[in-house]
């Protein structure tokens, strides 16, 4: 099953297997990739026989967040951040039932870290890195990652990641606890597939309940109100347009 050209959508038995494939872009998400997922996330919660989901990026990169040019769009609309394709989809994305399965190879940016925070299992590439340059854009957290990173790594560390702007690389990030193991590239969605396919053999009742009692999804859901409001502030900000512009005005690469 494919949903579009930039989010593909695989079912096999009890698993459903999403790619970001929209790697000439380093899998930089835009608004229609964001209904997508939300269309994805719907079919696997709504079907009784998936039991668990993978997600992983085409290409060397797994994610370099939002598509800044449709941050521009979005600044642009009357509608504020809460309003938006990624909103809704951070709100199902936070509240998803079912154990998700991450496999990284390479960068992941901004909300492309943020939404890892919401994977129970994460497997990476020796490629792999985490970043949440937030700041450097003129934003702030998203996806309860104010609450969520400095709880998992301590707070001088989360506030390195989200205020200077410094990577993770994966051999520290699962010393940190943020993912579970290091994987050759090739292993990487073989072991997590192989992972959501042992999760989808589990008693899958106990399965939910187990994730529901790990996840505190009313506090999440209460740092996200927060979290919104600011974001959309920072959105409309003069600051964040020209950190936006900065990036769009690049010379092209290569040159
Ligand atoms: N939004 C829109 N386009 C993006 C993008 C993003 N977030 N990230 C990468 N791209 C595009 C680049 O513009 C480039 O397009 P082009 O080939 O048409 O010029 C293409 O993807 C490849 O990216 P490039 O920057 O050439 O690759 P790189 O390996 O040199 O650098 C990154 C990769 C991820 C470090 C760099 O692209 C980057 O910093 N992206 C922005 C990350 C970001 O701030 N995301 C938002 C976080 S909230």
């Amino acid at each position: 099953m494919v949903l579009s050209n930039d989010v593909r959508v695989e079912r096999q038995a009890g698993v459903l297997a999403i790619t970001l494939a929209r790697p000439q872009k380093k899998n930089a998400l835009t608004a229609a990739m964001y209904r997508q997922l939300l269309d994805a996330l719907a079919l696997a919660s709504a079907e009784a026989s998936i039991h668990a989901v993978v997600l992983d990026g085409e290409g060397g990169d797994f994610c370099a967040g939002n598509d800044i040019a449709d941050f521009v769009l979005l600044a642009r609309q009357a509608a504020s951040f809460e309003q938006s394709d990624v909103w809704r989809f951070l709100t199902a994305l936070v509240a998803f039932d079912k154990p998700l399965v991450a496999a990284v190879r390479g960068r992941a940016v901004g909300i492309g870290s943020s939404l890892l925070l919401h994977c129970d299992l994460v497997y990476v590439a020796d490629s792999a890195s985490f970043s949440m340059p937030f700041v450097d854009l003129a934003l702030v957290p998203e996806a309860a990652s104010s609450l969520l990173l400095p709880a998992r790594i301590g707070y001088v560390r989360a506030f390195a990641l989200f205020a200077l702007g410094e990577a993770l690389d994966a051999h520290t990030a699962v010393g940190l606890g943020l993912a579970n193991a290091l994987l050759p590239p090739e292993q990487v969605r073989p072991r997590a597939l192989a992972a959501a396919h042992a999760l989808a053999g589990k008693p899958a009742q106990a399965l939910q309940a187990t994730k529901k009692l790990l996840r505190e999804h009313a506090r999440m859901q209460a740092v996200m109100a927060v979290e919104g409001r600011e974001f959309s502030e920072r959105l409309m900000s003069a600051e964040a347009q020209a950190t936006f512009q900065a990036f769009l005005a690049r010379p092209a690469r290569g040159s």
